[in-house]
C-alpha cells in the first residue's frame, strides 16, 4: 500500500516447506488435548494453508460417536479454544477429510475398521500412503497399539509417530516404551513431544545465543554469576489427579520442561542446526547434570490459599487426591552443568502449581560490575546484569542494566532494555503445537526428544527421587497463591542469593 512500510522484521514468517499428502491419525482423540490443543492447531495451520493440499484427520477412541458427531464437537472445540476467527470455509477444508473411528486400542480387531477408513480416504483423497500416528493414550494401551500400527507398514508412504508425554514413569519404563517403538520405528520416525520446545521463546533462545555475537563470549562462569528457571503455574491440576498423583511436579514438569530449558541454556553450540547436531548438544548437556545432593532439593505441596483473588482449596483437598497425599506439587533445585562452560555456575530451578502467578522466565544474572565506583549513591543499590527470557507471559526479552538518573548527581537505577513479541513482529505467536504437527509432518524432529535426552532425564529424576521414599515431608508446605516453601528461599539465601524479585 503506498506510504506504509512494510514491516522488515515479518519478512520470512509463514515461508515454510510443505509437508507431503498425508493422514494424521490420533488414538485418544475423545481426551482433552484433542479438543484443546491439537484441533485448534490443525485450524491455525488450515487458516495459514499450511497444510498439504492432501490431507485427512481421523480421530480414533474407545468413545461411541459417529464421525459427524465428532466433527461437531472439534468445530466448537475450535470456537472456543483456537487463536484465529471461525470461517466456515478453512473448516470446511479441514473437516471435508476428518473421520472418527471408535476402538479399543487394546482390542486388536479394532485396526480393521482403522485401516479400512484410513485407506479409503488415502484412495479417496490421494494421500500416497503417508501416515503420521499420534499417541495421546494411556500407558497400559501403548504396547498394543504401538504394535498394531507398526505390523501394518506395508501400505505405500512414509510412517512416522508422534508420542504425548509422559513417556514412561521413570529411566526403566521409558526404556521399555522406546524398545516397543524400536521394534517397528527407526528413531528418525519417533517424534517424542515436549511441547516446550514447540514453544516460538524456547526456540528463540537458539536464535538469541547463536544468531548473536554479543551473548556467546560471556555466556559462561567467567561472566555469568548463576541462572534461575522457573515455571510457575497458577492453576491448580484441573482434575488430572489420577494422573498427578502418580507424577508430582517432578514428573510432570521437571523431568522434560524445566529440564529441556536448562539443556538449551546451557548447551554447546551445535555445528548446525540439524536434529541430530542440536539434540546431541542437548544430551551432552544434560549428562554434565551433577546429580543434587538431598540439601539441594525442596519439594513442597500447595495447601489452601488465595489465586488471582479466588479463593482455592489445597491440593489434599482436590477430587480424587488422597487425604494424606505426599505427592509433591512444587519443586526447586540448584544444579550443577560439570563441565569446563558451568563449572560451580549454580542453575536454580523451581515449577510448581497454584502459585502466584503463571510465569514462566530463565534468568541470566550476570557477575557484578568488578569496582562499581557508583555504588555509595546508588539509588536502589546497584544490581548485577540480568537477562530475562520471558518463555510466557509477555514472550519477550529484556536486559536489566544501570542508567543514570536524569538530574543532578550520580544515580544509578536498574531499568530495562525490552523486547516484545508483541510489538516486534505483527504476527500473533504461534501455538507450539502447531509447530510440532507440521515439523511432524515434515520430518523434522529437531524440535522433539531424542531416545537417549529422556533418559538421561530420568536417570537425574530418578536420582532425585530415590531417597525421597526414605522421608516423610511435612505437607502441605506453601499456601496457594504464594511463590513455594520457604524452603525454596532458603535455597538460595544460604547462598547470598535470591529469587528474582517479581
Ligand atoms: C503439561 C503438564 O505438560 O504442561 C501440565 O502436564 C502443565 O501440568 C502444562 O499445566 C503447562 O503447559 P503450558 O504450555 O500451559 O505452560
Amino acid at each position: 500500500m503506498a506510504g506504509t512500510r512494510a514491516n522488515p522484521l515479518e519478512e520470512g514468517l509463514g515461508i515454510r516447506r510443505k509437508p507431503d499428502p498425508c493422514a494424521l491419525v490420533i488414538f485418544g482423540a475423545s481426551g482433552d488435548l484433542t479438543q484443546r490443543k491439537l484441533f485448534p492447531a490443525l485450524y491455525a495451520l488450515a487458516y495459514r494453508r499450511l497444510l498439504p493440499e492432501r490431507f485427512a484427520v481421523v480421530g480414533v477412541a474407545r468413545t461411541e460417536q459417529s464421525t459427524s458427531e465428532f466433527e461437531a464437537l472439534m468445530k466448537a472445540a475450535v470456537k472456543s479454544y483456537a487463536r484465529d476467527p471461525f470461517v466456515q470455509g478453512v473448516w470446511d477444508r479441514l473437516s471435508g477429510g476428518l473421520r472418527y473411528v471408535p476402538a479399543d486400542f487394546a482390542d486388536e480387531n479394532a485396526e480393521d475398521e482403522l485401516d479400512r477408513v484410513v485407506g479409503e480416504l488415502e484412495a479417496s483423497r490421494g494421500l500416497g500412503g503417508n501416515r503420521v500416528y499420534y499417541l495421546a493414550i494411556p500407558p497400559q494401551a501403548f504396547e498394543t497399539s504401538v504394535q498394531e500400527i507398526g505390523e501394518r507398514q506395508d501400505h505405500d508412504g512414509w510412517t512416522r509417530v508422534i508420542v504425548e508425554k509422559p513417556f514412561g514413569h521413570d529411566a526403566s519404563s521409558a526404556q521399555r516404551l522406546s524398545d516397543v517403538l524400536h521394534r517397528w520405528f527407526r528413531e528418525e520416525q519417533i517424534f517424542r513431544i515436549d511441547h516446550y520446545l514447540g514453544k516460538e521463546t524456547v526456540q528463540n533462545m537458539l536464535a538469541l545465543r547463536f544468531a548473536n555475537g554479543i551473548f556467546e563470549p560471556v555466556w559462561n562462569r567467567q561472566f555469568i554469576d548463576h541462572v534461575q528457571i522457573t515455571v510457575a503455574e497458577s492453576i491448580g491440576i484441573e482434575g488430572r489427579a489420577a494422573f498427578y498423583e502418580s507424577a508430582g511436579a517432578i514428573r510432570d514438569v521437571f523431568q522434560n520442561h524445566l529440564l529441556q530449558l536448562l539443556a538449551l541454556t546451557a548447551m554447546e553450540p551445535p555445528i548446525d542446526f540439524t536434529a541430530d547436531a542440536v539434540r546431541t548438544e542437548k544430551v551432552k548437556a544434560l549428562r554434565s547434570l551433577h546429580t543434587p545432593g538431598p540439601k539441594s532439593v525442596v519439594r513442597g505441596q500447595y495447601g489452601p490459599g488465595w489465586v488471582e483473588a479466588q479463593e482455592v482449596r489445597g491440593y489434599r483437598e482436590e477430587d480424587g487426591v488422597a487425604n494424606g497425599s505426599l505427592t509433591e506439587t512444587f519443586i526447586a533445585a540448584k544444579l550443577y552443568v560439570d563441565n569446563w562452560r558451568w563449572a560451580d555456575t549454580p542453575f536454580y530451578v523451581r515449577a510448581g502449581k497454584r502459585l502466584a502467578r503463571r510465569e514462566t522466565t530463565i534468568a541470566i544474572q550476570f557477575q557484578r560490575a568488578p569496582h562499581p565506583p557508583f555504588e555509595a549513591i546508588a539509588g536502589d543499590g546497584l544490581r548485577p546484569n540480568v537477562l530475562l527470557i520471558h518463555v510466557q507471559p509477555d514472550e519477550g526479552v529484556s536486559l536489566a542494566i544501570g542508567a543514570k538518573v536524569p538530574g543532578a548527581g550520580m544515580t544509578i537505577r536498574t531499568v530495562h532494555m525490552d523486547f516484545l513479541y508483541g510489538g516486534a513482529f505483527r504476527e500473533g505467536l504461534p501455538e507450539a503445537y502447531e509447530r510440532l504437527i507440521l515439523d511432524a509432518m515434515l520430518g523434522d524432529a529437531t524440535l522433539f526428544t531424542r531416545e537417549d535426552e529422556v533418559d538421561e532425564q530420568w536417570k537425574l529424576v530418578d536420582a532425585i527421587v530415590g531417597p525421597w521414599q526414605r522421608d516423610r515431608p511435612t505437607f502441605p508446605s506453601y499456601a496457594a497463591g504464594t511463590w513455594g516453601p520457604r524452603a525454596a528461599d532458603e535455597l538460595l539465601h544460604r547462598d547470598g542469593r535470591s529469587w528474582r524479585r517479581h
